[in-house]
């Protein structure tokens, strides 16, 4: 490594976000200098960025935020023309999949319009950054093979699916067409302590914990036959940064390769607090109950539900272990363990 060699900047959207604020970790660990881009709102929703921003060390001297909205393209294209980064991962936008079906046109926006912002502003950059889009196994919906791989078909079965995958192709054509150093992770589901309320993964958590420490009222869930690959997000962090340190720019699938239904993973998350589900009954009927008390913990509820859904999305990631070197070794079990016994600790605090 050159002595004098100025210290590598990265620039994140979706900073506060769950992956993002991994990403921050890592690079912030390296001797990065890290600038996040965040939204101007009136609350604050910095949590999961909370102790680098505490930390004087840290905060206005390796780590910088600007406001910025994602359809504000002139703020995006000061920053990036101020900050100059290496590397720029582009995490932001509406990331759940049901609340695109509400919120079908701000979706498209923000997942699809702003990401192809992003790319006209890098291409008028006299030296654009290497740039991670974040795109999801969304794009397969309905997908024609499992498990998934970069050359399976994109078929999105939702909004937020048609948006990434509209986002993930000009990813593509900007570094066919433009030269760009641009990589698309195609992301299956991660999920950590840092997930928002939303996601199946942490309301399981959450009310494992709370039903372990004497909670009463059921956890209300949707479809629990759906299975999701569901992996570490720290680890697939890491997935991230190594497509853009590797010497070209490609498109990798970023999965566990096991999937795993709702229920496994509920029955997971249970244990991992001491608690032994049993489920009987079926469709909406079905309840998930603790084995010899009887209590019921989980019901199904039809309004969380969705109106189409890809039901078994499972990637296979053997392009990433030959060529980034990378492999997920958590997968749904051990990441319902971690997030159940994490909130176990924040629910006591
Ligand atoms: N959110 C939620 N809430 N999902 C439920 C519920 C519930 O009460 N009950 C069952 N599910 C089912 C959903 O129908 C879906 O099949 C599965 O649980 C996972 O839902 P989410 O946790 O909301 O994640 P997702 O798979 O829709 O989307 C996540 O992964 C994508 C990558 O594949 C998000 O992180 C996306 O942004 C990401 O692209």
């Amino acid at each position: 490594m050159h002595e004098n060699k100025r210290q590598k900047k990265i620039l994140i959207t979706g900073i506060t976000g769950q992956t993002g604020s991994y990403l921050a970790d890592l690079f912030i660990s390296e001797g990065c200098e890290v600038h996040g881009i965040v939204r101007r709102a009136s609350s604050f929703n910095r949590s999961r960025i909370e102790h680098l921003r505490a930390n004087p060390e840290i905060y206005g001297k390796k780590l910088f935020l600007h406001y910025s909205d994602l359809d504000d393209s002139t703020t995006i294209r000061r920053i990036l023309f101020k900050t100059e980064p290496d590397e720029l991962y582009h995490l932001a936008g509406q990331s759940h999949v049901g609340l695109s079906f509400e919120i079908p046109e701000s979706t498209c926006q923000e997942t699809a319009s702003a990401t192809l912002a992003i790319l006209e502003i890098c291409r008028d950059l006299k030296n654009p950054p290497r740039i991670y889009h974040a795109s999801s196994s969304e794009v397969f919906g309905s997908p024609s093979e499992s498990p998934q791989k970069e050359t399976t078909a994109f078929r999105p079965a939702t909004p937020y699916g048609c948006a990434k995958a509209f986002a993930t192709n000009m990813a593509s054509v900007y570094r066919r067409a433009h030269g760009l150093f641009v990589c698309n992770g195609i992301a299956y589901n991660h999920e950590s302590p840092r997930r928002g309320e939303n996601f199946v993964t942490c309301k399981i958590a959450a009310a494992a914990a709370a039903h372990a420490r004497g909670r009463r009222e059921c956890l209300e869930l949707g479809n629990l036959n759906a299975e999701r690959d569901w992996g570490y997000a720290p680890e697939f962090a890491r997935a991230m940064a190594a497509m853009l340190h590797h010497d070209s720019p490609d498109d990798y699938v970023i999965a566990t390769g096991h999937s795993s239904s709702v229920r496994e993973f509920a029955l997971a998350a249970y244990r991992a607090v001491g608690i032994e589900l049993a489920f009987e009954g079926s469709g909406h009927a079905e309840v998930g109950f603790e084995m010899g008390s009887g209590k019921v913990f989980i019901r199904v509820n039809p309004h969380f539900y969705r109106p189409v859904e890809p039901t078994r999305l499972v990637g296979d990631s053997s392009k990433a272990l030959e060529i980034l070197g990378w492999r997920a070794s958590i997968t749904a079990k051990g990441v319902a363990e971690i997030m159940a016994r994490a909130e176990m600790d924040s629910q006591s605090r």
